[in-house]
């Protein structure tokens, strides 16, 4: 690693202020994915257990850049309090005398979550000041946050301006070790499978992956973009127009890599009771809101011949249960070539995740990334900005 880690750092009776992305989907003040909670713990375990104070940061949410009850993070701080031994304290203030006093007055081997940084407008614009006064509060900083490494934000990046000592927490670690690994030296076959509703979203990635990968398998509402702008008819299917002359030039530049859909489930409407059909070829009239089976059979065995996979995006709409199976089968399918074929398998996304969590075959794949959109920047070849403040080896 180019940059310091956690465990270059003298933790013992220190105030280590760490950046977690505890951006959790919450229902009222319940959590219902605690997944980027869980994957913080080992660097929140080290902290404490080598008797350090962890000073926690981090956003939920986007409030507008001031207090908003509906994204505190005090139901995250209770629910920590459930997970681990050392006691979790919640200040109500993200900086300042209040958030000091907090601080000072928890025990060594504690953890500190500090109230929602994106209660002030400063976070997202990076502000000096306010990133002045969140180094104030630790002595070291440790970034653990790597959904958030893609902003370049106060808590992120201007913090490690004002700060001594500045590295990647354990999860960050783990994150760069992996995407590094599937991305700078791949085991060949090598195969991306890329989902979700817009080709828009996806440019820089599937441009980036077309010098890496052998096949890219495309699925989701951006397949129909890339079909129609071959010329084929996908009735109601979602496209988007202003894109078909870029999905038509990158489908023609790599003809042999990029595999799209040839069967699909077709509905009546966007419901789940929807009248459905399957269709392979020209879709006259109704939406496709899945792949066909012949498509899933197609990726089922490209994916079990594979090395190295990245999986970004599902294959449907999945949250409806009839339009679940192509997302299903792609997971399977990387779940199987992961225990039987040795392959490096790494999913992203929130979508992609949820889908493979659901199925309770998160545990069966190589890495499940707490990164959607850091992800896909780090696929990009761009540093992200929270990686690249970090102090250097
Ligand atoms: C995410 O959920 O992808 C990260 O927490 C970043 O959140 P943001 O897109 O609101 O910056």
């Amino acid at each position: 690693m180019p940059k310091l880690t956690l465990d270059d750092l003298t933790l013992a009776g220190r105030r280590v202020l760490v950046r977690v992305d505890f951006n959790v989907p919450l229902d009222g003040t319940t959590i219902t994915d605690d997944t980027r909670i869980r994957a913080a713990l080992p660097t929140i375990r080290k902290i404490t257990g080598d008797g350090g104070t962890a000073i926690l940061m981090s956003h939920l949410g986007r409030p507008k850049g001031s207090p908003d009850p509906a994204y505190s993070l005090r139901p995250v701080a209770e629910y920590l309090g459930g997970l681990i031994t050392a006691p979790v304290v919640f200040s109500d203030a993200t900086f300042g005398d209040e958030a000091e006093q907090v601080i000072t007055d928890a025990p060594s081997g504690s953890v500190v979550l500090l109230e929602n940084t994106r209660f002030h407008a400063g976070e997202t614009s990076n502000d000096a000041e306010l990133s002045k006064q969140l180094a104030a509060l630790g002595e070291v900083y440790v970034n653990d946050a790597f959904g958030a490494a893609h902003r370049a934000h106060a808590s992120t990046v201007g913090v490690t301006e004002h700060i001594g000592q500045s590295a990647m927490g354990y999860l960050l670690q783990r994150e760069v070790e992996y995407l590094g690994a599937a991305l700078d030296a791949p085991s060949r076959p090598f195969v991306a499978v890329l989902g979700g509703a817009k080709v828009s979203d996806k440019i820089g990635v599937i441009r980036a992956l077309l010098d890496k990968v052998d096949r890219l398998l495309v699925g989701g509402a951006m397949s129909y973009t890339f079909l129609k702008s071959l010329g084929h008819n996908v009735g109601d299917s979602k496209v988007e127009d202003d894109r078909l002359d870029e999905a038509f030039k990158m489908y023609d530049g790599a003809r042999s890599q990029i595999v799209l859909p040839s069967d699909h489930i077709v509905a009546d409407a966007f419901d789940n009771d929807a009248r459905l059909r399957v269709t392979s070829g020209e879709i006259e009239s109704g939406m496709a809101l899945d792949i066909g089976p012949h498509t899933r059979a197609q990726y089922r065995s490209i994916l079990r011949g594979a090395k190295t996979i990245i999986w970004n995006g599902p294959m449907g709409v999945f949250e409806m249960s009839n339009f679940a199976a192509g997302t299903l089968s792609v997971a399977e399918a990387i779940v199987e070539a992961t225990r039987d074929n040795d392959a490096l398998s790494l999913v992203g996304g929130g979508d992609s995740v949820a889908a493979i969590t659901q199925a309770g075959l998160a545990d069966a794949v190589s890495h499940v990334s707490t990164g959607g959109g850091a992800m896909l920047e780090f696929i990009e070849g761009d540093e992200l900005p929270g990686i690249a403040a970090l102090s250097d080896r």
